[in-house]
């Protein structure tokens, strides 16, 4: 082996060869007994493709692999031509023998070409050239004949089709597709299959796995970073890559990829399989995307859970009872079953005000903007934005909620800090940077003139809201050394704002402006979700307000109505634990149901509303959750809901410590929404 000989460099595993296959298995291999040699000459997108799981995929398949990968973090073609006819050991070799990693630094790429008698030698484009032919010239040619010069005769010579950033990414090079990932994915189509008419290269059609997975029901949860894949990413690519390779099929292949769930393998598989046979083509592949049911008709017969019955069947009889057996029992079944533990306050908790103004929004507000720590470690950290009406004679009752576009997105005041270029690329993806794009969401000038202030994040400090494989945002506060993905029954992205929130109701307690028993938490829809479970395990939250929160927040599971445990958990894969997507498809199988979440918030006062267009969240689901819930507030001695039935008339009703309205409209947070959230507010801040 020649790299085994060079000086200075260890190869445990290099040369560890077939030992272990079978010799069953190695009769099934194309060539029966030899294994296949691919060499890439890549970057982090081949790190991607071939570093894991392509090995083992092949294995599970009876094929042996060597694989090698030249890496250099986004090297364009450009660059490896440099490299090579300048002989640079520029590299890093990182080679695969017997699912043995083992990496070679500072390698030339003449060094690895005669290292093994390569079957297979891939090129690709880096991401900002990926889409533009002219940019692969002359260097691709003159790679190709450098490569052919140092290889065996009748070596295959493969491009690796590269894939599309996420919508919204943070890349320097976006702007380059008009930020678009579909004319993105076209043009890197055309250009591959440019290349690989003009050379004659075979295809790995890796940017159309890719395509056909997000134009499925894995959406937007392939990348880690809006363009690096995750797990589920990797295991496309390594798929397309093995049938790209051997010409044989990777549907049913047994092999497991660590965090690959049953259903985003078969769609993988599928996605790789379609890929190859159509290059080019985003063809919807996976599992049939659930029926979703709109219809009263076909709402089940069920029963609820008993919120006042013990798991063990015994009722319970007093509130102490309530407080110290069996609220707390549910809390301990929604955590590790929905939405996942969250690390332990560790008393770090420190922050800088940032910006400030007495003289805000027209002289009607005092704006503060303070970056909240949440640990001793920099990167976890919340932007808080704060309106306080001006004339307080003393500290504030506020509307505490996370909001979807950013701060900046809350309102057109300039002086809301816009995140710099290092800020945007940790949030990985950005819907946009308009200054006030959700403002019809924060109707500051009511809330304000009402008395109250406005304690706000924005979503993306706790986590990007896609499946990034649990590594930006706050998320990782919750490993361990050398963990890397939370625990079954640790937190997912509801929980982890939710204990945002209320690691920003502590810092209220430290704002000498704010009330900090006087907190209403409020959310819409996914951020509604998280309010609920903010209020319910924070007790100090005073006030707790859902607004079209619909699955996983107020909507009950068993009328299974609108959006269901399996939509939830296959488009947002990251908001709740691993444990809750064990009940997909099982709706009616929950040892809980939502009206017993809000229970959990008794006998705090509670506000539950719906839009009668949102079907998706089911309204009349969440008006009985509210309904239900009220039991256990009036066990606990406080009026619940006042109306009982549906469909409600009179409307908003808002006499009991369990309000409801259902507005006319879509899914979204209106003004009316908030005026008679202030209305439900005065009764119990004031
Ligand atoms: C999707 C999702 C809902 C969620 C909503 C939102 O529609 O299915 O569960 O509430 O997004 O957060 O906007």
């Amino acid at each position: 082996m020649a790299l085994a000989m060079m000086a200075g460099i260890s190869a445990t595993a290099a040369g560890s060869g077939l030992s272990s296959l079978s010799s069953k298995a190695a009769e099934s291999t194309p060539a029966a007994n030899k294994p296949l040699k691919v060499l890439a000459i890549g970057n982090s997108f081949s790190v991607d493709a071939v570093e894991q799981n392509l090995w083992e995929i092949a294995a599970a398949d009876g094929v042996e692999l060597i694989i090698g990968n030249m890496y250099i973090g986004g090297c364009p073609l450009e660059k490896h031509w440099n490299n090579a006819s300048s002989d640079k050991p520029a590299y890093k070799y990182r080679k695969i023998v017997a699912g043995q990693k083992t990496e070679y630094p500072e390698t030339s790429l003449d060094t690895a070409l005669s290292d093994e008698q390569w079957d297979v030698v891939t090129f690709q484009q880096n991401s900002p050239n990926s889409g533009f032919y002219e940019t692969f010239s002359p260097y691709l040619e003159k790679l190709i004949e450098y490569v052919k010069l140092r290889t065996p005769k009748g070596v295959r010579l493969m491009f690796h089709q590269t894939w599309a950033y996420e919508k919204n990414a943070i890349h320097y090079a976006f702007p380059r597709y008009e930020k678009n990932q579909n004319k993105m994915f076209k043009a890197i189509v055309e250009a591959s299959n440019q290349a690989c008419t003009r050379y004659g290269l075979g295809l790995i059609p890796v940017g159309t796995a890719i395509q056909c997975a997000r134009v499925s029901e894995l959406r937007n949860n392939v990348t880690r970073d809006g363009y690096h894949l995750n797990p589920v990413g990797r295991y496309i690519a390594a798929c397309t890559w093995y049938e790209a390779l051997t010409g044989r099929s990777v549907i049913g292949n047994s092999y497991d990829a660590p965090h690959v769930e049953p259903w985003m393998k078969q769609l993988a598989q599928e996605a790789a399989h379609s890929s190859v046979s159509q290059p080019g083509k985003a063809i919807k592949v996976g599992p049939e995307p659930n029926h979703t049911n709109r219809d009263e008709a076909n709402v089940p017969r069920y029963t609820l859970p008993d919120p006042l019955v013990m798991e063990d069947g015994t009722p319970v009889r007093t509130r102490e009872e309530w407080f110290s057996a069996r609220r707390p029992e549910l809390m301990k079944m929604y955590t590790e079953l929905m939405y996942g533990k969250a690390p332990e306050v560790k008393g770090d908790l420190h922050f800088k005000l940032v910006e400030s103004s007495e003289d805000a929004l027209g002289g009607k507000a005092v704006r503060k903007q303070v970056k909240l720590y949440l640990s001793k470690e920099e990167r976890y950290r919340l932007n808080l934005l704060i309106y306080l009406p001006k004339d307080a004679s003393g500290p504030v009752p506020v509307f505490m909620g996370v909001n979807f576009t950013g701060n900046w997105g809350v309102c057109d005041d300039p002086a809301i800090v816009m995140p710099n270029e290092k800020e945007q690329k940790r949030y990985s993806v950005l819907e946009n940077l308009d200054r006030g794009a959700s403002a019809s969401r924060w109707p500051l000038e009511q809330i304000l003139s009402a008395g109250y202030g406005v304690v706000t994040f924005y979503r993306g400090d706790v986590d990007p809201d896609f499946h990034d494989g649990f590594h930006n945002g706050i998320t990782p506060m919750i490993y361990k050394k050398g963990q890397d993905w939370p625990e079954p029954d640790q937190w997912g992205a509801i929980s982890a704002w939710a204990w945002a929130l209320s690691r920003t109701l502590d810092y209220c307690g430290l704002d000498p402006d704010i009330d900090e028993k006087k907190v209403a938490v409020i959310g819409h829809s996914r951020l509604g979700k998280a309010a609920l479970w903010a209020g319910a395990t924070d007790e100090r939250f005073a006030v707790v307000i859902s607004n079209c929160s619909g699955a996983g927040g107020a909507d009950l599971f068993r009328r299974q109505f609108g959006e269901s445990v399996q939509d939830l958990n296959r488009h947002f894969p990251h908001w709740f634990c691993a444990n809750f997507h064990n009940y997909n498809g099982r709706d009616s199988e929950l040892p809980f149901d939502q009206h017993e979440l809000l229970a959990c918030i008794a006998p705090r006062p509670l506000y539950i509303a719906s839009a009668d267009a949102d079907s998706w969240a089911d309204p009349k689901g969440e008006f009985l959750a509210a309904r239900e819930a009220s039991k256990v507030y009036e066990f606990l001695g406080v009026p619940g809901l006042a109306v009982s039935e549906w469909p409600a008339v009179e409307l908003p009703s808002i006499e009991g410590n369990v309000a409801y309205h259902l507005r006319e409209g879509k899914h979204d947070i209106t003004l009316y929404d908030w005026q008679n959230y202030i209305l439900f507010a005065d009764k119990y801040l004031k």
